[in-house]
């Protein structure tokens, strides 16, 4: 016993200790064996000798704890001591960077913040209703193909716009609404310079009495001045959307050559940037809100194609392939 107790004592290691345990209380265990042999005594000495043993093993097992919490103390501070990181050694650590689409996007929402709106987020799947059927869109109507929708099961499907984002406001909230939903849309197209089956678009509403087109232009010109430089001017051209009514095509004058024409607009001095327009009295009647009281407009652009005409990315592919050297240009 003594002997064990001074080989407990002169362990090196956690390591050392545990092999020491195991050849003194392990099944085959020195200790082990004298306990084994407890059955051959006679009734008498039993009791006696069978209360030193229990005592004797009380205490190694005591000893063990004790040194193996001492030894482990020991390695643990061992580690630390030869894993100390120096602190004042430069590593050159790199900076990452925000993505291009996530600095634009944040670019406009925060104008649009400023005027009061607020941001709304919508599902990416979403049912034919919200994206198509609620946004006035005819049932016939070609966007709702196979070539151009990607259709899950159920009338459920991957969201095309983010105009859904509307429908889902108007019925949740009454107005006065003044609402932004950014978001991931989807589209059955092959990968090439100018198409992506998935991309991102913004979409704006606002609803309340007496809008009127000159706010949907006030608002859509301090945006244009905001986002391309104080010289902008926007202008509307007549264009069709379901959803809304009049609809507009907006475009930019070109922010690289004021608008006498270059390569970025490609000669025509303007840029397009959104669609917009008021919103068609039967989509406010089938979210429940009463056209004769209220009226609203809506727009919808896409960030790839504000991204690239902002930064001169030729190609929307640059967007996704997450090459850091792109990325890095963006600090
Ligand atoms: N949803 C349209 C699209 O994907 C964009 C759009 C146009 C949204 C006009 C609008 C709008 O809210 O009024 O092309």
């Amino acid at each position: 016993m003594s002997a064990t107790l001074e080989k407990i004592g002169q362990a090196m290691d956690t390591k050392e200790l545990a092999v020491l345990k195991v050849d003194t209380l392990g099944k085959s265990g020195s200790f082990t064996a004298i306990l084994k042999g407890m059955k051959d005594l006679s009734a008498e000495d039993r009791p006696v000798i069978g209360k030193l043993v229990n005592e004797a093993r009380d205490k190694l097992e005591r000893v063990f704890l004790s040194n193996e919490q001492r030894l482990h103390i020991l390695e643990v501070n061992e580690t630390l001591k030869n894993n100390q990181q120096d602190v004042s050694i430069d590593k050159k650590i790199q900076m990452g960077s925000l993505h291009p689409l996530h600095i634009v996007k944040q670019r406009i929402i925060k104008f649009f913040v400023g005027l009061g709106f607020w941001v709304e987020d919508s599902p990416e799947i979403e049912s034919e209703y919200y994206n198509f059927t609620a946004l006035n869109v005819p049932a016939d109507h070609p966007a709702r193909d196979m070539q151009d929708t990607f259709w899950l099961s159920n009338h459920l499907l991957l969201r095309s716009q983010t105009s859904n984002g509307q429908i889902r406001t108007m019925e949740q909230k009454k107005p006065p609404l003044k609402m932004l939903s950014p978001g991931r849309v989807y589209r059955a197209d092959e990968i090439d310079a100018t198409h992506s089956p998935c991309f991102h678009q913004i979409e704006g509403l606002v609803v309340d009495k007496n809008i009127t087109m000159c706010d949907l232009k006030g608002v859509l010109e301090a945006f244009a001045k905001e986002f391309f430089g104080a010289q902008t001017k926007i202008r509307f051209r007549p264009s069709y959307f379901p959803f809304t009514e009049p609809s507009v095509e907006v475009d930019a004058s070109c922010f690289a050559c004021g608008g006498n024409g270059c390569r970025i607009c490609k000669g025509t001095g303007y840029i397009e940037v959104l669609g917009a327009g008021m919103v068609n009295k039967k989509v406010l009647q089938n979210c429940g809100i009463d056209d004769t009281v209220y009226s609203g407009f809506a727009f919808g652009m896409g960030l790839e194609r504000l991204t690239n005409i902002l930064y001169q990315i030729g190609d929307m592919r640059a967007l996704f392939d997450n090459d850091v050297r792109f990325l890095r240009q963006f600090q």
